[in-house]
């Protein structure tokens, strides 16, 4: 399908009953559908916005794109939940109206005053010349979801010496007022965060550009965020252009954090080593709120930029990941699916065995959704588990001794995706045992390494029928521990 800027820049306000009849019915013959993921009804999902706990509910939002797999115009999506789990649709929640969000309402983020939840976002315009003219938005939504929006922005246009890439508001509260933080990309396409301030939420100053150890690091810095776990400062970001290094970088953007000290006097983050999120083939975006009980939960766009996917013929695109949440433990962020999950699972079955240099086959674990915990620990070469085995197909996930990697490989997962950035993810890795947490939904599969301390995130598209699961042990013994639930 050819998508001219026309098809590309309508407002979901213009679709029609037969238009939706038929995204809908290209969507439910979709054999790539998600069980227990946040998806679009139809069109294109990207970074998850406005992540807020307001009313006694979490409120989500997300980057859509309604009438095909292609970015184009943006409209925010809203889901809610009361657990974390559950979702329940709410349609769109902010399309664009006005002249300086002509070209989509992009990303933002959330916070509560006064009982209203404040809506943050990216006005995106382009004239006829296709220049891009960006400004920070607000829009107001009260308990009964009724939303006001601001007809002039609050910020317009971009400070001297950065480009028009210029977006992504992230909101928080100091006991010195409100700030944010919008990603932006200086004169020099070098990629920064730019600090505001604010007393209301709604007039707001420029304070400067927020220094970092990192001055060239990337072109752009998309969707800032920051906050404080146990006393540390985290400033999250999704910088563009990033180069491969090491085992690090290996999709076509990246997303990651510095663990520190935020000085806004000073306007410096006092950071560590850029500590990259998710070691998978596909996260990106993420957003984080903070819960009433003081736990910080991250949710990422499981998808990445510039990509194309096997769903997109069937008129969707991407899904969020499952929620996280965070803990800095000596200055490392550690990220573990939120307890509530657990409510999922179903018919728990355990096995325990030791393999030498053979590979099993186990039945009795076979599935498309379920999470698995598999722990392993080997003597030597390498032992670990494949998933979604069927004719011609595997994913594998394994702890390899002599090279000291952990190593994902969906080379063989089905119909390929965005293989000209590689097929195989590993991780640096010393010891001889590790826990895999496994997330599998239908197509796709989040695995939590030993607590947290990495994450391989990925979609992955295996034909109906590979639902095996085999275990193996080459070149010595190891010993196996699962247990797994079904997911409904
Ligand atoms: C990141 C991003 C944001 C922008 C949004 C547009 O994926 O490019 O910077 O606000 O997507 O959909």
């Amino acid at each position: 399908m050819l998508w001219t800027k026309e098809m590309r820049y309508r407002n979901y306000r213009t679709i029609t009953a037969l238009e939706e009849k038929t995204l809908l019915e290209n969507v439910e013959s979709s054999i790539w559908r998600q069980h227990f993921h946040i998806q679009p009804p139809y069109g294109l999902l990207n970074d998850p916005n406005g992540f807020t706990f307001y009313n006694g509910k979490y409120y989500l939002f997300y980057q859509w794109f309604p009438f095909g797999a292609v970015h184009g115009m943006k409209h925010w999506y809203q889901v809610e939940s009361e657990d974390l789990v559950n979702w329940v649709d709410h349609g769109v929640a902010i399309s664009p109206e006005y002249d300086h969000e002509s070209h989509g309402i992009f990303s933002g983020s959330g916070i509560v005053k006064d009982d209203l939840l404040y809506l943050f976002y990216t006005g995106n315009k382009r004239d006829e010349n296709w220049n891009r003219y960006a400004s920070q938005c607000l829009a107001v939504m009260n308990a009964g979801n009724e939303l006001t929006k601001l007809e002039k922005p609050l910020i317009t246009g971009q400070p001297n010496g950065y480009t028009d890439n210029f977006r992504d508001p992230k909101v928080w509260q100091t006991e010195d007022g409100y700030y944010m933080i919008v990603g932006a990309e200086r004169e020099n396409h070098t990629g920064c965060v730019l600090l505001y301030r604010s007393d209301d939420l709604l007039k707001w100053e420029f304070q400067g550009e927020l220094q970092t150890d990192r001055q060239q690091f990337g072109y752009m810095w998309e969707c800032p965020d920051m906050f404080r776990i146990g006393g540390e400062d985290v400033l999250l970001i999704s910088p563009q252009g990033l180069e491969p290094d090491g085992d690090h970088y290996h999709n076509v953007h990246n997303s990651g954090c510095f663990v520190g000290k935020l000085d806004l006097q000073e306007r410096r983050f006092h950071g560590s080593e850029f500590q990259e999120l998710d070691a998978g083939f596909d996260f990106y975006a993420p957003q984080t709120t903070a819960l009433p009980d003081g736990r910080r939960i991250l949710i990422g766009w499981m998808g990445l930029p510039d990509t194309a996917y096997p769903s997109d013929g069937d008129m969707w695109a991407n899904c969020l990941t499952i929620p996280r949440e965070l803990q800095v433990k000596d200055g490392k962020l550690y990220q573990h699916p939120v307890k509530e999950l657990a409510q999922k699972r179903k018919n728990m079955i355990e096995w325990q065995d030791t393999l030498t240099q053979q590979e099993v086959v186990l039945d009795q674990f076979s599935g498309k959704t379920f999470e698995l915990i598999c722990d392993i620990t080997a003597e030597k070469g390498t032992a670990g588990i494949k998933l979604r085995v069927g004719e011609g197909e595997e994913t594998v996930l394994y702890l390899d001794l002599e090279k000291e990697k952990l190593v994902f490989d969906r080379t063989k997962s089905g119909v390929p995706v965005a293989t000209e950035y590689g097929t195989i993810r590993r991780t640096a890795y010393r010891e001889k045992s590790v826990s895999f947490r496994i997330f599998m939904d239908t197509s796709s599969v989040e695995i939590f390494v030993n607590k947290g301390e990495s994450i391989f995130t990925s979609r992955i598209f295996p034909k109906q029928d590979s639902i095996g699961t085999s275990i193996f042990a080459n070149d010595g013994k190891a010993s196996f521990i699962l247990k797994k639930w079904d997911y409904e």
